[in-house]
């Protein structure tokens, strides 16, 4: 334990704690995802599902792994950009940029925040049942919780569809520089496996994107209904 609170006071080991936790949340994105795409099997499939989630021994205890890692890494990445900033307080002058300084290496921290306000609302919605309690409560002919009927009925409002429409898009951008940097936290340096790994977060990131986006853009567009 106190090697592990050593490490994790070094910059090199906070940037690995940072990258690892991230790895360890695309994991959980990726069930997620799959989880999210019964949608397309219909109601019972997805009802199923979530009822098997829902009322699994071991529910809780992922999610109290889930907390610790959004915590983990939220706090991490703050940490080390605070961290950054003070390190280099005199700013670069125009068109002295820093290779890092691109557009998405400057917003990294600014679209992880979205996430997480994002998540926030994310779970008061779905999880919680506060945004829309009409949608929240209802339940399936077997008596179970309505989890179709739910996000169904939610994506049919259009507002509804577009804020997680815009929010997976601020999800891909902050996936994509994160895979991205990843090769380099790992030390991975040369040029061959570089641009490899550089199409493979695109990807990966795209994937999670356009798999998460395509739900409330089916309801949306009524390709999907109760
Ligand atoms: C369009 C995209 C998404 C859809 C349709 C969706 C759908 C859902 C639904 C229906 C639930 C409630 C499940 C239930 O009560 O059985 C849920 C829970 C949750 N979602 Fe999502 N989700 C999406 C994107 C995301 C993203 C991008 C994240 C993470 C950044 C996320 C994180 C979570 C978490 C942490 C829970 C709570 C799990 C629990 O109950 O412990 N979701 N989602």
């Amino acid at each position: 334990m106190g090697r592990l609170d050593g490490l994790l006071n070094t910059s090199i080991g906070q940037k690995l704690a940072l990258a690892a936790s991230g790895v360890a949340l695309i994991g959980f994105l990726l069930v997620h995802l799959l989880g999210n795409l019964t949608l397309f099997q219909g109601p019972e499939v997805m009802n199923a599902y979530a009822h098997w989630m829902q009322t699994h021994p071991l529910l809780w205890a992922g999610r109290v792994g889930l907390v610790t890692l959004f915590g983990l890494h939220t706090t991490l990445a703050i940490r080390l950009a605070l961290e950054n900033h003070r390190a280099r307080p005199i700013r670069y002058a125009a068109g002295l940029r820093s290779q890092d300084s691109t557009f998405l290496s400057r917003y990294i921290v600014l679209t992880g925040l979205l996430v997480l306000a994002f998540l926030v609302y994310h779970l008061l919605h779905f999880t919680v049942g506060a945004v829309q309690p009409e949608h929240a409560r209802l339940l399936d002919e077997q008596g179970r919780h309505d989890v179709y009927g739910m996000v169904v009925r939610s994506f049919g409002e259009p507002a509804v569809a577009i804020s997680y429409l815009v929010a997976m898009t601020i999800l891909g951008l902050h996936l994509f520089h994160g895979l991205r940097s990843l090769s380099q936290t790992f030390g991975v340096n040369h040029e061959t496996y570089v641009g490899a790994i550089r199409w493979a977060a695109g990807g990966l990131a795209l994937a999670i994107v356009v798999g998460n986006a395509s739900i409330p853009l089916s309801v949306w567009l009524g390709w999907i209904s109760l």
